[in-house]
C-alpha cells in the first residue's frame, strides 16, 4: 500500500512534535538564583549594610529581652539551682523561630565558655579583639561575613549581680551546691570569676543577605 498524503502528513507531524519537545525541564531554580543575584547587584552595598544593621538590632533586642525574661521568671519560680538550664537561647524559643522564618543564626560566643559550643571561632576572633581593645564600645556592629552573609555582633556584659549567681566567684557568689550542679552539667566550665561590668561574651547574628534584601 502506498502511503497517502494524509499518513505522510501524520508521520511528519509526529516527528516534528517529538523533536520540538524540550528534553530538559526548564531550570527554574537556576533562573531564580540568577534573578536574585541581579537584584542584589542593583542594591547599593551601603543600603544593604544599613538594613542589615537595623535588622540585626531588631532581632537582638527581641532575643535578648526574651532570653532575660525567661531566665528571670525561671529564677523566681524555681530558684537559682532550678534556673541553671535557662541561661540558654533555646529556652526562650525565639532564636529558633527566627532561625526558621528568616534563616538567621543567633548565638552567643565567648573566650571563657561554660558550654564549649559557645567557644569563639577563628573568624569571630578579630571582631572580639576589637571590642576588647576598646572595652567601652558596647555598640552593635554590622560587617560582611562572606559572600552570602552579614554578621551583626554586640558585646554582652555582666549587667547585674543576678549574673553573678552563676558566673561570679565559685563558693561565694555561686553557692557551693549550685557550683557543683553547674560542674556536673558542664565539667569544663570556665565561665566564673566575673564581676559586674565585665565583658562576658558577644552576641553573634548571622544574617543571610537574601533575608536582608527581602526586607528592603
Ligand atoms: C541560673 C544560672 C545562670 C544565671 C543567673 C546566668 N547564667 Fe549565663 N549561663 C548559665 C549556664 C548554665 C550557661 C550555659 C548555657 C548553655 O549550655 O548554652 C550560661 C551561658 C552563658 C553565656 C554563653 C557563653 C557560655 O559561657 O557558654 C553567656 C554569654 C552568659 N551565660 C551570660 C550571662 C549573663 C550576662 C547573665 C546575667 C544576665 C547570666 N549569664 C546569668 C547559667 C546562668
Amino acid at each position: 500500500m502506498r502511503p497517502t498524503k494524509n499518513t505522510l502528513f501524520l508521520v511528519f507531524g509526529f516527528l516534528c512534535i517529538y523533536s520540538c519537545t524540550p528534553k530538559k525541564p526548564v531550570d527554574r531554580e537556576g533562573f531564580r538564583q540568577e534573578k536574585a543575584a541581579r537584584e542584589l547587584k542593583r542594591i547599593a552595598p551601603a543600603d544593604l549594610m544599613q538594613k542589615g544593621e537595623q535588622l540585626g538590632e531588631e532581632i537582638l533586642s527581641a532575643t535578648a529581652s526574651a532570653y532575660l525574661n525567661t531566665l528571670k521568671r525561671a529564677i523566681v519560680e524555681n530558684g537559682i539551682s532550678g534556673a541553671i538550664g535557662f541561661c540558654q537561647l533555646s529556652a526562650s524559643g525565639i532564636a529558633s523561630d527566627l532561625q526558621d522564618s528568616l534563616g538567621v543564626t543567633i548565638s552567643r560566643v565567648t573566650d571563657k565558655p561554660r558550654n564549649p559550643v559557645n567557644t569563639l571561632s577563628a573568624s569571630d576572633k578579630a571582631i572580639w579583639e576589637a571590642y576588647e581593645y576598646v572595652p567601652e564600645n558596647l555598640d552593635g556592629q554590622i560587617q560582611e561575613y562572606d559572600t552570602e552573609n552579614l554578621i551583626y555582633t554586640k558585646p554582652i556584659t555582666i549587667g547585674s549581680t543576678l549574673c553573678l549567681n552563676c558566673h561570679g566567684r565559685a563558693g561565694s557568689d555561686i553557692t557551693p551546691e549550685n557550683y557543683s550542679l553547674i560542674k556536673s552539667q558542664y565539667p569544663d566550665d570556665q565561665a566564673i570569676n566575673y564581676e559586674v561590668g565585665d565583658f562576658r561574651g558577644m552576641w553573634r547574628i548571622l544574617l543571610p543577605k537574601k533575608a536582608v534584601v527581602s526586607k528592603l
